[in-house]
């Protein structure tokens, strides 16, 4: 038998149906009033490096929430390929219009498009080239330009220096399509100086560990003759010096990296690494976000550029060192000068005009 409706029991019914209604009529206003919640995906491929988590998903993600009511599908690979296979194929499940793919494995990611382009779902390489399958468009920074941006730099600065010595080379990852354009812009400048590379690696997955483990290796054999380590990125950078360090090293040679990480800035406030490379994340995932919502209404696309057929743009990397800290990761709003200047870079930091 049922047990009679007390008071209480009378309320928490009602107060049920009233969150029904509500939930119901809400939705049923979003679906009016927009694109009613489309699915993109954002599969992005790697987590040790900071710049996925710090910026390109929150800035793809207010993009996209300015543009309407979608829903941003968010996966990370960490670094493994197949993982990000079934990422893509869960987000293709779960009926996402449109892939945002930044690929763990250039050549391997051509079946993700693949299977995508297979549902009528369109692909778009995100920073990294997809080299197979057919792209609806490619948005990147000009690579070579970043490689070349590094190893200007630390010619330039060697140098002035008048250092003598040799180069460790240490690239990003071998399935990283970018990685093989930033060290060939970076050779550019390197090959024919007057500073030979002494010995190179392209580091698994861009793990930073893996980066300095190979330094120290290299630190016992080539004792005394490394004037620079040509780093791919802050992280390969962060994992060299602290081989460097482990060894004492010293003078620290000169130290190249890529992304302008808040750690990445402080070594160089610290001396600890000469250069960054700044990228503007916000414009690339904001465009990213644009392209995402026009293919999802079946609106035509165009790029900047073509490559490989493939409507692209591509923005433009900056140098960064001490001299232009405050020109570009502080007046672009990367980071405040308090988030820099932490108490144990104060000092640095005064010194350096960074304030
Ligand atoms: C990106 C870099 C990043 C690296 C490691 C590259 O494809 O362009 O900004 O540091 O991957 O994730």
């Amino acid at each position: 038998m049922r047990p009679p409706l007390t008071g209480r029991r009378w309320l928490v019914i009602v107060a049920a149906l009233g969150v029904m209604i509500a939930a119901s009529t809400g939705l049923a206003g979003c679906a009016s009033a927009n694109d009613g919640g489309v699915k993109i995906a954002l599969l992005l491929p790697d987590s040790k490096t900071a710049r996925y988590a710090a910026f390109d998903r929150p800035f793809f993600e207010q993009r996209i929430a300015e543009l309407g009511n979608y829903d941003v599908l968010y996966s990370n690979a960490d670094q493994d390929a197949a993982a990000q296979q079934s990422q893509a194929e869960s987000a293709l499940a779960s009926g996402a219009k449109v892939l945002v793919l930044d690929p763990v494995d250039s050549a391997a990611a051509a079946s993700i498009v693949a299977a995508a382009n297979a549902q009528g779902v369109p692909v778009i390489a995100y920073d990294r080239l997809i080299t197979g399958g057919q792209l609806a468009f490619y948005v990147s920074f000009d690579n070579e330009k970043v490689g070349s941006l590094q190893g200007e730099a630390l010619i330039e600065k060697l140098t002035k220096d008048g250092a003598r010595g040799g180069i460790l080379m240490v690239n990003g990852s071998p399935t990283d399509n970018n990685a093989a354009q930033f060290k060939q812009g970076a050779l550019a400048s390197i090959s024919g100086s007057a500073f030979p590379v002494l010995a190179e690696f392209d580091t698994p997955d861009w793990s930073p560990d893996k980066a300095q483990e190979w330094v120290a290796g290299q630190i016992t054999q080539y004792d005394g003759q490394i004037a620079a380590v040509y780093a791919a990125n802050d992280g390969i950078a962060g994992g060299a010096i602290a081989a460097l360090r482990a060894a004492d090293v010293s003078p620290l040679p000169i130290v190249t990296g890529q992304d302008a990480e808040l750690a990445g800035i402080q070594r160089i406030v610290s001396g600890d690494q000469y250069m960054t490379v700044f990228k503007p994340i916000r414009d690339e995932a904001g465009l990213a976000a644009e392209i995402a919502v026009k293919l999802v209404k079946g609106q035509p696309v165009t790029g900047k550029t073509t490559i490989g057929g493939v409507p692209t743009t591509l923005f433009d990397p900056v140098a960064v060192t001490i001299d232009n800290i405050m020109g570009t990761v502080v007046s672009g709003g990367s980071y405040t000068v308090a988030q820099i200047c932490t108490a144990e870079y104060a000092a640095a930091c005064a010194a350096a005009g960074i304030r």
